[in-house]
């Protein structure tokens, strides 16, 4: 009995963030469709697939190449780049990853040729004041496990999935340095959801595979997912972290200082290695995250009477009770980030608005309506610490004091 109780809470899950996984496709579809249909072709970056993955058998979940679209810098910043890599969660399943084979989260078959570059990606300087310049790279997203996956994991069977999320990542690389990045004197690795925490696990990489005269820095937006329960007290997102770094071989990835102390699949969590990361990190969260409130503290399998159903899709319809709980997951990020707020060269922009990646979107990394705290918007933020313009250690009060949401 109380196996079979295990294995439907197991299906609950595995349903619950197929749906998630399936909603987030959605979303992004939707909104490329919107900026389509709005914006004016000049945001339009092709996709390249790229040159030396074959050769480093760097492949997507089902076979196909992977791939990046570029723009390059000119003038004052034709030696700076800012690497963005893209997110959209993870798959944790042979069944997951399959069904995300055939996506464009998993395959190139069926990538977008071309995207809009927005946000911190634009070349518009009244939209991205201080990178409009700057050699730009969006990389796209294809292997389910934060670009961390290893070929040793995947089976010897008939299953046709590769777990190949570092070698794709090593083959970008490789083939951005032979396109001028090894002459960098300025650049950022950037991302945001699983590509905010990929960018967390490959920061000192880039920075050693960088000029040591280099400045470089690395900004994670909504990258930083919180290691708690959910709010029935079932360890959800660890369990789940569990299964994406056993499936395809995470830890070899991962922070090995972190990975000898502990089960390894912890180590996918910032707050766990944060402090062991040499180079400066820069942190975009929302406290209110609505895919953390959607997925890892209040799943589905967590609400099975819907209670928390109109509160999950906008903060403003949550009830006293619900708000204590959401209050109490801002309080477990500044706990987790307690550390980090005391470091030197850290920076941070924690405000409290109910999104989830604020920086590849114009309207909340730099606007007239944007996010600001202090006055201030995230573009600004990052601008002034990354130039070292002053320290910034910005974090907004509790919801909903900030009307700039
Ligand atoms: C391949 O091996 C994995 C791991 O042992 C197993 O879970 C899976 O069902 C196998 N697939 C097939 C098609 O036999
Ligand atoms: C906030 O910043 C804007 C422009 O960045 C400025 O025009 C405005 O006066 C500032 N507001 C306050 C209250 O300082």
């Amino acid at each position: 009995m109380a196996i079979r109780s295990l294995q439907r809470s197991k299906l609950w899950s595995e349903s619950n963030w197929l749906v998630a996984s399936l909603r987030l496709v959605l979303i992004v579809y939707s909104l490329s469709f919107f900026v389509d249909s709005t914006s004016d072709r000049s945001n339009m970056v092709r996709l390249t697939l790229s040159s030396k993955a074959k050769d480093r058998g760097a492949f997507c979940l089902d076979g196909s190449l992977p791939g990046y679209h570029f723009h390059k810098g000119s003038g004052s910043g034709s030696k700076s780049w800012l690497l963005f890599l893209e997110g959209g969660g993870w798959c944790d399943t042979i069944e997951s990853c399959s069904s995300r084979a055939m996506t464009s989260l998993g395959s190139s078959n069926y990538f977008k040729h071309e995207v809009a570059f927005l946000g911190v990606l634009s070349s518009d300087p009244s939209q991205n004041p201080d990178f409009f310049n700057w050699n730009r790279v969006n990389i796209r997203y294809c292997d389910g496990a934060s670009f961390a996956g290893h070929p040793e994991a995947e089976f010897k069977n008939e299953t046709q999935l590769f777990f190949r999320g570092q070698l794709i990542w090593e083959a970008i690389m490789d083939e951005l340095l032979s396109m001028g990045m090894s002459h960098a004197k300025q650049a950022i690795l950037t991302g945001c959801s699983a590509g905010g925490l990929a960018t967390l696990i490959h920061c000192d990489y880039f920075r050693d595979h960088l000029p040591k005269d280099a400045s470089v820095k690395c900004v994670s937006d909504g990258g930083f997912f919180l290691n708690v329960p959910d709010v029935l007290g079932n360890p959800t997102m660890e369990s789940f972290y569990h299964d994406v770094v056993t499936l395809q071989g995470v830890d070899k990835s991962l922070d090995q200082n972190c990975v000898a102390k502990t089960e390894p699949s912890k180590c996918m969590f910032p707050q766990e290695f944060l402090k062991n990361i040499r180079t400066p990190v820069f942190l975009v969260n929302a406290a209110y995250d609505f895919w953390q409130i959607q997925n890892v503290l209040v799943p589905n399998s967590a609400d099975p009477d819907k209670r928390w159903a109109m509160c999950k899709l906008n903060i403003q319809n949550c009830d006293a009770s619900q708000m204590k709980v959401l209050h109490g997951f801002r309080s477990s990020l500044m706990d987790a980030i307690g550390g980090f707020h005391q470091s030197k060269d850290g920076g941070m922009f924690i405000n409290s608005c109910n999104s989830h990646c604020q920086t590849s979107i114009t309207e909340s990394w730099h606007s007239p309506t944007s996010t600001r705290i202090e006055n201030k918007t995230i573009a600004e933020s990052v601008g002034d610490w990354y130039f070292n313009r002053k320290q910034v250690k910005l974090i907004d009060c509790p919801y909903p004091c900030n009307t700039s949401c």
